[in-house]
């Protein structure tokens, strides 16, 4: 029985800053964040956009489609949650209406976990085949002001359904992971910024990404010309870049760029999602790809900081191009706002209220769901 990606979808913030912008303020060349990051723009989140609407709003066009019919599980995957108890994936659940049988639970293990959903919901369907589960991941990436990280935050959320016989990505039973306990990245509950040793987390990115690949190779007997094209957890877009050159030693820049270039194109513009990155990769590259790319091979490189990697595959399912949102997913990015170098910093500023007054939230542009306010410390959501 196959098993694997149903349907998938991916939305940002309708707010943007510029990296050129960015650069001008902080004084740094703008080459070193378009060609040395590879960044071309990042989402920001407006103080009304968290990770439970961004992600109600990734799974909302699924709902629309009757895509979540079946759905007895609702995974929902993040680093930057809101609640110490309470699942995000809770408040998503009452947003979208999804019946009361359902579970519920959030995962965390920086941006790795959304991967380990996806491994945990084929275990599902494979006891069930008839049920789906819904997968979501979530994240707002947010580093210190002026810091080497600002210039790789970004917001987005990625929801995809796992079921048998999908329409899209039916997932290779191989997978090589490794996990290692190290501090390259971190959150503090005491912190709403992450804390980063940046150099020293690409080095572990790449040794993680390294000894998964071995494991898969060994356990799948492939190599990497089984492969049409790949698809990294994208922090930044030159370092899946560099992940890449780093498993296929002397590739050349063509090459690179058939094998990764589409699936950079959405984080490029909507920087790094965390947990979603990889999955953000996977939706450009279906939507773009100018290949047809039926009955091919897709390697997938999962990787989260403290770390856990994980290396899998895919292979495309025929009718997948009718099976995606394309067009919406286009128009998203095409019709976003951009912010002014002060607009940004006034919205990185504006923290949430902690004192358990009553707070409504001035309305920005948000998708259907807005995170409306606070009162006596419960998060208040609306329907826009
Ligand atoms: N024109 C073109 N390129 C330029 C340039 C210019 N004018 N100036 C600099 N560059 C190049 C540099 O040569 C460098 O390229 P190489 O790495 O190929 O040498 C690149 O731009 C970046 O320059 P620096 O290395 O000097 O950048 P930095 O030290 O200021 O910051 C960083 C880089 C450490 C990655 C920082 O952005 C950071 O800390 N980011 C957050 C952490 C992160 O994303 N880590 C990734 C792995 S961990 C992970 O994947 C989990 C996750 O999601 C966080």
């Amino acid at each position: 029985m196959k098993i694997g990606i149903d349907q998938i979808s991916f939305y940002t913030s309708q707010y943007f800053l510029d990296l050129r912008t960015l650069a001008e303020a902080r004084g740094v060349d703008p080459d070193k964040y378009v060609i040395g990051i590879g960044q071309s723009k990042m989402g920001i989140p407006p103080p009304d956009e968290d990770v439970v609407t961004l992600a109600a709003s990734a799974a909302f066009r699924l709902e629309e489609q009757g895509a979540l019919e079946g759905v007895e599980t609702l995974l929902f995957a993040t680093e930057s949650g809101i609640d110490q108890s309470k699942s995000a994936g809770m408040f998503v659940h009452g947003l979208l209406g999804l019946p009361e049988r359902c579970r519920v639970v959030e995962l965390k293990q920086a941006c790795y976990s959304a991967t380990v959903a996806l491994r945990m919901a084929m275990g599902l369907v494979a006891m069930k085949p008839k049920s789906k589960v819904l997968v979501i991941a979530s994240d707002v990436a947010r580093y210190e002001l002026g810091s080497p990280g600002e210039s790789t935050q970004g917001c987005g959320a990625v929801a995809f359904t796992i079921s048998a016989d999908p329409h899209l990505l039916a997932i290779d039973p191989e997978a090589g992971f490794y996990a290692n306990d190290v501090m390259d990245f971190w959150r503090p509950n005491y912190c709403s910024e992450a804390q980063v040793d940046g150099k020293y987390s690409t080095l572990v990115y790449i040794k993680a990404l390294k000894a998964s690949w071995a494991q898969y190779a060994e356990e799948s007997g492939r190599s990497l010309e089984d492969f049409a094209r790949f698809c990294y957890h994208i922090p930044f877009t030159r370092m899946a870049a560099k992940a890449h050159q780093k498993l296929a030693h002397g590739i050349s820049n063509e090459d690179l760029e058939k094998v990764i270039g589409e699936s950079l194109l959405y984080s490029r513009e909507a920087g790094n999602c965390y947990t979603a990155s990889l999955y953000v990769g996977l939706c450009s590259l279906l939507d773009n790809a100018n290949e047809d790319l039926i009955g091919k091979r897709i390697g997938l490189y999962g990787y989260g900081s403290g770390c856990v990697g994980e290396f899998f595959s895919g292979v495309v399912q025929s009718g997948y191009r009718n099976a995606l949102f394309t067009e919406a997913h286009q128009k998203l990015l095409v019709d976003r706002v951009e912010l002014t170098f002060q607009q940004y910093e006034d919205i990185y500023n504006y923290g949430i209220p902690t004192d358990g007054g009553k707070y409504i939230f001035p309305q920005y542009r948000t998708g259907p769901f807005r995170f409306s306010g606070m009162e006596s410390h419960k998060r208040l959501y609306e329907t826009v």
